[in-house]
């Protein structure tokens, strides 16, 4: 499912760039040659971070800057189209795409495709509803770089009718407690909802969240209350926005706070959820409440002490499915009831796997040798599984390495780069019908090549 947000027009935002630091990562304003600053932030061009695709430019008038240009992909025969983003390797990273269609391909519903975070299919895109009413469809995942660059791709499936298309790619680098009860070398965290309790007001992102997060505002039937004291949001490992502590959601003394949140039912899955928590009184030896936190029926946390310092509690590999509950019950005498002010809920997401790092390398050497390399050998050359590179098949399992390389009629200008011979999972290799030149390398290495 996708997260949407109203981004059309340009409503005015103060631009105050240099009051704030930057976030540490790469902003991209897809399809776009210039770059833009709006809403304290820095998009730039994104051409030499993928090296396929065309540009459009939307017609519509007063659109929100980033929304204005796209990148969209016509090549069929393509597995996949990656951006390739130059990363620090054991680094976290926030990722967020952004689609806007606005009918730049002169059709009136846009393309449903998949996206792809190096070897691990991320999921579909499909903005059909979001557009329909007008909005902005964004994602967001949590992962950690395995390498010196992330590949963020785009597919077909077999239901993609036209073009692809991207609005935005952003990257965030975090620090290392953000999150850090989960295996990233496992795991990514998609996320599912995440929101400002008590709040009716703008989104929440940067300069308040540090690596821009969004933070939509969330209200149901239940009270609302404002805090009353601040808090030192450095304090909670996950570093939530000082301003979602403004608001929170409570509900009477003695009664069970019960929030049907996130809205929209979940596919069985296992979820990481943390909830943020204030006592929104003035700071007092008196402003603290006790309550039990329960997760569809599940205790989450006993006899959880909300203080106006706020705390944070978590739970990783939580299974869940269909609608969620979160109920707060009060401890006994409590004098005031229950209160919540945040919450994020990620999907995990298992990594897919990934293909040996010396076949990786030697692929991309491959590549760089030949002038003009099939437009989707960039990113993982393996994975997803359906997603090589053309004419590279590869085993099947974790640690995936290339078999075959049938590189026929490509047509292939250049020269065959000698990191061929590091390939040592090759057993047959075809070259027929291209135009390479130079010497043929040494390949003795590859005890298994039986097919040249
Ligand atoms: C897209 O870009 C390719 C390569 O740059 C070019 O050959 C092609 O004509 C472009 N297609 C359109 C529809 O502009
Ligand atoms: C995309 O989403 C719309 C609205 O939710 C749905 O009707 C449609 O079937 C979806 N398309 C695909 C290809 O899944
Ligand atoms: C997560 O980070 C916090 C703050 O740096 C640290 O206290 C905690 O031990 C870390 N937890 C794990 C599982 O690494
Ligand atoms: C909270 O912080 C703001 C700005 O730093 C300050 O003006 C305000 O007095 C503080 N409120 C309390 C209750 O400490
Ligand atoms: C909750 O925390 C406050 C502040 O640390 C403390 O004064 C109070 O006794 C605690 N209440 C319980 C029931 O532990
Ligand atoms: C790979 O493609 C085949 C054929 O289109 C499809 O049946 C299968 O589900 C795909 N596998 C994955 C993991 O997407
Ligand atoms: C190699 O690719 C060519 C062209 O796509 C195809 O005709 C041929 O059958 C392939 N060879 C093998 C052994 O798969
Ligand atoms: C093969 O890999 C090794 C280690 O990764 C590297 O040092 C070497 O340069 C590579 N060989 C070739 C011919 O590229």
């Amino acid at each position: 499912m996708s997260l949407s947000i109203f981004l059309l027009s340009l409503v005015t935002i103060p631009l105050s760039l240099h009051a704030f630091p930057a976030p540490r990562g790469v902003l991209l304003n897809c399809g776009s040659t210039k770059e833009i600053v709006t809403t304290n932030l820095k998009f730039i061009t994104d051409e030499g971070f993928i090296s396929v695709g065309n540009s459009s430019t939307l017609k519509t008038p007063d659109l929100f800057p980033i929304l204005s240009t796209l990148r969209y992909f016509p090549d069929k025969s393509a597995q996949k189209y990656c951006y390739v983003i130059p990363v620090i390797k054991g680094g976290k990273y926030l990722i967020r795409t952004t689609y806007y269609y606005g009918g730049f391909d002169g059709g009136n519903e846009p393309p449903v495709f998949e996206q792809i975070i190096d070897g691990t299919k991320w999921g579909i895109v499909n903005t059909t509803e979001d557009y329909a009413k007008g909005l902005t469809s964004y994602y967001e995942i949590v992962v950690a770089a395995l390498g010196k660059t992330l590949s963020v791709c785009l597919a077909r499936n077999g239901k993609t009718v036209s073009s692809p298309f991207i609005t935005a790619l952003e990257l965030e680098n975090m620090e290392a407690s953000v999150y850090n009860s989960t295996d990233f070398t496992k795991y990514a965290l998609n996320v599912v909802a995440r929101h400002s309790f008590g709040s009716n007001d703008d989104i929440v992102s940067f300069p308040d969240d540090p690596y821009n997060r969004f933070w939509q505002p969330f209200m149901d039937n239940n009270p609302i209350v404002e805090s009353h004291s601040n808090i030192t949001s450095s304090d909670f490992w996950n570093t939530p926005p000082l301003k979602v502590f403004k608001s929170a959601i409570t509900t009477s003394r003695g009664k069970t706070l019960k929030v049907q949140w996130p809205t929209e039912p979940l596919p069985s899955s296992k979820y990481y959820i943390s909830l943020y928590f204030q006592d929104n009184r003035t700071p007092s030896p008196f402003s603290w409440r006790v309550f039990s936190v329960s997760v569809n029926g599940k205790n989450f946390f006993t006899n959880l002490n909300v203080t106006t310092d706020g705390v944070m509690v978590y739970g990783t590999q939580w299974p869940l499915s269909g609608l969620t509950e979160i109920a707060m019950t009060p401890g006994a005498d409590i004098p005031v009831g229950p209160v919540i002010n945040a919450g994020e809920i990620f999907q995990m997401l298992p990594l897919g796997g990934r293909t040996l790092t010396r076949d990786v390398m030697g692929m991309e050497d491959l590549a760089r040798g030949f002038n003009n390399p099939p437009s989707d050998w960039s990113g993982d050359p393996c994975l997803p599984q359906n997603n090589s590179w053309t004419g590279v098949t590869c085993t099947t399992g974790k640690l995936t390495r290339v078999v075959t390389l049938n590189l026929t009629n490509f047509g292939l200008a250049g020269s065959l780069s000698p990191s061929i011979a590091n390939l040592t999972g090759l057993t047959h290799l075809w070259l027929g019908g291209n135009k390479l030149s130079g010497p043929i390398p040494e390949m003795s290495t590859l005890n298994e090549l039986r097919t040249l």
